[in-house]
């Protein structure tokens, strides 16, 4: 039997910023595999290097040296051009949405814009199809109809975060890059936001590249999980055991962290861990 190929292979993964007083190295030399169907997740403190690996997974940057190998492609020295018709199949969700929807479309309008670009319905003059594409994508993640024809100003965080994962799914992607970077979200909303993907996950097959701060909900949503420090691998391995019992200092700091509501300013990790047991209701 052959091994199957990976989805996602990063190798060795370099980047570095130009900075006034010379380059910062963000990223050291990471390497990590995402089986399909599976999901990954990077955790690791403030400054570690996580959305940076997530901008350069997408080509958001284009790494300093490394690979990043999707389903056999390397996408890290492939130019534009070439990485075009690939763009579909890798979507990235923000956790700041407000930046990434375009204030003067209307919610249809915003998930109809990719379905117009690329799959089964790009480039047809069928914009009846996409309009009800559009609005199937809408309802799948929660959003009632009423919101169709609202603009993003008209949302609350987590919904403008729902448009934003309809909008990455309407161009059917093979990986989602999911970056819970900021605090902008309630801690239930985002804890409904993974719910979702998960069950999307469950239908589709889809697979993940998560970065959540949440250790509760990151043991909730990955598979496997890569613990990083300055930019480098300090653990990597299966979330269950990771999490369970760290083999390094640093993880165990991060998990005490994540149970200490005081070692984390801003956020409630308390209630980010018990978040997913409370009942659910719409964000
Ligand atoms: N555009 C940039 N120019 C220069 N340095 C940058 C830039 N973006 C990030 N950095 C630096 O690279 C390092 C990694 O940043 P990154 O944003 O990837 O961390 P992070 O793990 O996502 O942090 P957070 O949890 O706060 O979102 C940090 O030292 C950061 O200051
Ligand atoms: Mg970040």
């Amino acid at each position: 039997m052959t091994t199957p190929v990976p989805l996602l292979h990063v190798e060795d993964l370099v980047v570095t910023y130009p900075t006034p007083g010379g380059a910062t190295t963000a990223v050291d030399r990471v390497t990590f595999t995402i089986p399909r169907g599976s999901a990954l997740a990077l955790v690791g403190e403030s400054g570690s290097g996580k959305s940076t690996i997530a901008h350069a997974v997408v080509r958001l940057l284009k790494p300093t040296a490394g690979r990043i190998v999707f389903d056999g492609t390397d996408l890290a020295t492939l130019p534009e051009r070439r990485l075009r018709p690939l763009r579909p199949r890798f979507q990235m969700i923000f956790q700041d949405p407000y930046g990434s929807l375009d204030p003067h479309l209307t919610a249809q309008e915003i998930v109809a814009e990719p379905l117009r670009l690329s799959g089964p319905l790009a480039g047809t003059r069928d914009r009846t199809a996409r309009t009800r594409r559009a609005a199937e994508l809408l309802d799948r993640v929660g959003l009632p109809a009423s919101a169709r024809d609202r603009r993003p100003s008209e949302f609350s965080g987590g919904q403008r975060q729902r448009i934003g994962i309809a909008r990455a799914l309407a161009s059917s992607p093979d990986l989602l890059v999911c970056d819970e970077a900021t605090s902008a979200l309630d801690v239930s909303v985002q804890a409904r936001v993974l719910e979702l993907l998960r069950e999307l996950q469950a239908e589709t097959g889809i697979t993940y590249l998560v970065i959540a701060h949440n250790l509760g909900l990151v043991r909730e949503i990955s598979t496997d999980v890569v613990v990083l420090r300055s930019g480098r691998v300090v653990e990597q391995g299966p979330t269950a055991d990771v999490l369970a019992s760290p083999t390094e200092p640093y993880t165990r700091d991060l998990r005490r962290a994540a149970l200490d509501p005081a070692a984390i300013r801003g956020r409630k990790p308390r209630e980010l861990l018990h978040a997913r047991g409370r009942a659910h209701t719409p964000a």
